[in-house]
């Protein structure tokens, strides 16, 4: 989604900016700009479509300025183009980047054509723009130019507004979208995220929903939705500059892949002792809350959605909980009929996610009183609107397609069964008995990331097919699901999952030698039943490409592809097979030339609708 970085320094701002659009890269985009007040009070602006190095190459070698904002913008009304790009102007007097959509952009474009304003571009942000200089030529103060141009706007929007007529001001607006103040010595930014100013700072203050900033080099005013002056908490960052580097790997979707053995033994750092696991990790009300619990609505999107539906399998099987698991744009729009003591779930990445956090907000306003988020971003939206909170400490995630923040939820979850299955009978035994399975989990992780190579060898396989099919059975179809997802989002091979038992009802029509098909198949009590699944499909002429216990008896032959894996008890079985799956896409996707971590049309963190 689109990003925006924002400056106001006695430096030249230009390399912060462009250094800050790099590290949002990965929240995808498809043109980028900047513009600064220059030394002659006028606002220098370049734009560009692509990739932020393309517009670093058409920097005018003199852009320079102390105050500047900048953009990355990931379409949504109007095409990916130059005149499209932020920063947009009004009558060289006012610069401004946004993030999230304006609803009532067309009722606004029109009134301003009427009233003269001349529209450069298709986007829906350029209403914003020439109703802040209608404010200013009123009130010549862009703090309350800005305040008054929001009260006209229908919509989600996080702002950075530049005036060369004081040029020493940012003014700032956070309502749907993400923003953060970064707090300098004499100087003072504004980005999307933490990670795009880590070189610059890394003390921060969150915007809240509707707060209005006005920042100068040597202070920081916020405004909330009523127009009162507040404070807000200035908030140190534990990430390092360097957090966020690939080092030795060649992309950061396989750096991510590696790091799960870490990303999930932090996840548990603190969260269990010997033989059990700490409730208040959730929260110093926890306990009192998980006491009432009857039943679980998880909600989330994508891979997120993905986790919930392996941890419904949990929940009802070990907990002993009725668990429904919707994805949030669908959830939001729906009535559904929820018991009072429901504990609503949202899972998250990145806690920005809109579609999640309106259905947090409309499971709020349906009565339930109590909310979970299972989230990787301190101080996110979601976290901050959810009464409870498990954070997983995945460490950030810059690749487009999730790796270790799934593998990592899915743990989350499991730590969430034990609490709740000990208050239904899970039993010390079963809890101390998942404790110690999780234990085992980062050196289990390690053992299969060995096979990489044996990953590596199927990729011929797969790189010029158009489809495939990816079936598993109970836990495991949601993880077939997630691996077709991956797939399908880094190498563009159509990939669909089904749980293996519904072959016959549709999809065994597509089965031929031009459909390879992949299998997960851990040592379980569906195994024989997968077993006949399989037949199914060479019976078809089908291709099988089947990741195996080595117990389970499934043997190589002309059609049948199989990677041995370490055997391992079934809870554990989804997180295991998983990272096979992610290795499977990221090589085939290699082998394609594919933009791996930033696969077309895709965003990091969907901000919008
Ligand atoms: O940040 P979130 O977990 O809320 O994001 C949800 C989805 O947008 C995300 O999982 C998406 O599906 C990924 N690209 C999948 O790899």
């Amino acid at each position: 989604m689109c990003g925006i970085v924002g400056a106001v320094a006695q430096r030249n701002v230009v390399p912060i900016l462009i250094e800050g659009l790099k590290r949002l890269e990965y929240r995808g985009y498809d043109s980028a700009g900047v513009a600064v007040i220059d030394k002659g009070r006028c606002i220098a602006r370049t734009r560009s479509v692509g990739k932020v190095r393309e517009l670093e190459a058409r920097l005018d070698v003199g852009l320079a300025g102390g105050t500047g904002i900048a953009h990355t913008r990931w379409a949504t009304h109007g095409r990916p183009a130059t005149e499209n790009a932020h920063p947009h102007i009004c009558r060289k007097t006012v610069a401004l980047v946004h993030n999230g959509i304006i609803e009532n952009h067309e009722a606004l474009r029109r009134a301003q054509m009427q009233l003269g304003y001349e529209f450069t571009s298709e986007t829906d942000t350029e209403v914003i723009v020439h109703e802040i200089y209608r404010r200013l030529a009123e009130t010549g103060d862009l703090l309350q130019a800005v305040r008054a141009a929001l009260g006209s706007l229908r919509g989600a929007y996080a702002l950075g507004v530049i005036t060369n007529q004081e040029p020493d001001r940012l003014v700032a607006a956070r309502r749907g979208s993400p923003l953060v103040i970064g707090i300098g010595i004499g100087e003072h930014f504004i980005a999307s995220d933490v990670a795009a100013l880590l070189p610059v700072t890394q003390r921060f203050m969150f915007l809240e929903e509707g707060d209005v900033a006005d920042i100068t080099r040597e202070a920081v005013t916020i405004y909330n939705a009523e127009g009162e002056q507040v404070e807000r908490p200035i908030k140190q960052s534990e990430m390092s500059a360097d957090a966020v580097a690939r080092g030795e790997y060649r992309h950061y979707m396989l750096k991510e892949i590696h790091e799960q053995p870490r990303a999930i033994a932090d996840t548990l750092e603190n969260r269990i002792g010997l033989h059990n696991v700490y409730e208040e990790a959730f929260g110093h009300t926890a306990a009192v809350i998980f006491a009432q619990i009857e039943a679980v609505q998880i909600v989330a999107c994508g891979t997120s959605y993905h986790a919930g539906l392996v941890g419904r399998y949990w929940l009802e099987g070990l907990a002993g909980l009725p668990c429904a698991v919707e994805v949030a744009s669908e959830f939001r729009y729906r009535k559904p009929r929820l018991a009072p003591n429901t504990l609503f779930v949202t899972l998250s990445q990145s806690g920005e996610t809109a579609d999640t956090l309106a259905a947090l907000a409309y499971a709020r306003q349906l009565g339930l009183a109590h909310t979970l988020s299972i989230c990787n971003a301190p101080e996110s939206s979601l976290v901050r609107a959810s009464e409870l909170v498990l954070m997983t400490q995945a460490g950030p995630e810059i690749g487009v397609a999730s790796t270790k923040a799934f593998t990592t939820q899915l743990v989350a979850l499991l730590l969430l069964v034990a609490v709740l299955g000990r208050h239904r009978g899970l039993g010390p035994a079963g809890e101390a008995q998942l404790v110690n399975l999780l234990r085992s989990l980062p050196t289990q992780i390690e053992q299969v990331l060995a096979l990489d190579a044996a990953v590596q060898a199927w990729v011929p396989y797969f790189a010029n097919k158009q489809h495939a099919l990816f079936l598993g059975r109970g836990t495991q179809y949601p993880v077939a699901m997630e691996g077709a997802l991956k797939l399908k989002e880094i190498s563009y091979i159509h990939a669909e999952a089904y749980p293996a038992g519904e072959l016959k009802h549709g999809p065994l029509a597509l089965v031929d030698s031009d459909m390879p098909v992949v299998a997960v198949a851990p040592n379980n009590e569906l195994l024989e039943k997968l077993h006949s699944n399989l037949q199914e499909v060479r019976a078809r002429g089908g291709e099988l490409f089947v990741f195996a216990d080595g117990a389970n008896g499934i043997r190589e032959d002309a059609q049948t592809h199989v990677i041995t894996v370490p055997p391992t008890d079934d809870l554990l079985a989804p997180i295991i097979y998983t990272v096979l799956l992610q290795l499977l896409a990221y090589h085939v996707a290699v082998s394609k030339g594919a933009d791996i971590d930033q696969p077309r049309n895709l965003a990091k963190s969907v901000t919008v609708e």
